[in-house]
């Protein structure tokens, strides 16, 4: 079995959360279990709109994130600046094109970190993480947070971007403060951290010892004896009933 593959996905308007990114990337290698791969969010916005925002050149030498990809890896570690206290458009466009992802199950159970950046100190880095996590719910993705593993993250005295909720940087008002060797770490420490949850998930299942429901049906006990032999429990959603048609016409949209 291969080291488990973590992708690192920033959206970035001006570098500093993909200045960040590199930071897990590195922190992922650190930890030697894991592959890393950077990735950013396809951008949405046309261009005369980033040149009146005055957005960093367009870097062509990180590759774009596909759905395809996501279904490839292991594990997930998010990136985005946030957009009055939530997350950007870009961010959320790709999510709302993974619905034959999510009508598969195919990242059920695979885990996901994030990482941010505000303009100032409490412009919103949690609730942009908060308000995301319906994404993670829906797809079933186990959502990594980072906790408070670096003493930077409990200074009074200084301006520290990042919180439990995950790694980040306070980008200023007009983007001029650039990530301090702080914010940096502790990004490294959420790489590395994940890479050890990451790798716990990934762990082969110890072997499965046999239970009653393993022996033929004939020679269960009674109250082991298989559904189709003890009454069912009434179902809340009735076969081929409204909500059953409901559910079918949902995951037939995402039929490849
Ligand atoms: C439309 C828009 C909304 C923004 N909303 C917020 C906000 O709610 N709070 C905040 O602190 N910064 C806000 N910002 C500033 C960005 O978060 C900041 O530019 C970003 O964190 C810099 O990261 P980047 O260099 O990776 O793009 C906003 C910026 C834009 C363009």
């Amino acid at each position: 079995m291969g080291k488990p593959k973590i992708l690192v996905i920033y959206y970035s308007t001006y570098g500093h959360v993909k200045t960040i990114a590199e930071a897990e990337v590195r922190g992922l290698q650190k930890s030697g279990t894991v592959d890393a791969e950077l990735y950013q969010f396809p951008e949405t916005l046309p261009g005369d709109v980033l040149e009146k925002m005055h957005a960093a050149p367009h870097d062509t030498s990180v590759p774009e994130i596909t759905t395809e990809l996501l279904a490839e890896a292991d594990g997930f570690l998010v990136g985005f600046p946030t957009r009055f206290g939530v997350a950007p458009a870009q961010v959320k466009t790709f999510f709302d094109a993974t619905g034959s992802l999510w009508s598969k199950g195919a990242l059920l159970g695979k885990p996901m970190g994030m990482f941010f950046s505000t303009a100032s100190q409490h412009g919103g880095q949690e609730s942009t993480a908060f308000s995301f996590l319906p994404h993670l719910v829906h797809h079933g993705l186990i959502y990594v947070p980072l906790g408070t593993p670096s003493p930077y993250m409990y200074e009074t005295d200084a301006i520290v971007g990042g919180s439990p909720w995950g790694g980040g940087v306070i980008a200023g008002g007009d983007g001029s403060l650039q990530p301090t060797f702080k914010e940096i770490e502790i990004a490294e420490i959420q790489g590395e951290k994940f890479a050890e949850i990451a790798c716990k998930l990934n762990a082969p299942e110890p072997a499965k010892t046999p239970v009653a429901s393993d022996k033929p049906a004939s020679e269960q006990p009674a109250s082991e004896q298989p559904a189709s032999a003890t009454p069912k429990p009434a179902s809340p959603v009735k076969e081929g009933g409204r909500f059953q048609r409901f559910v079918d016409k949902f995951k037939n949209l995402f039929k490849a």
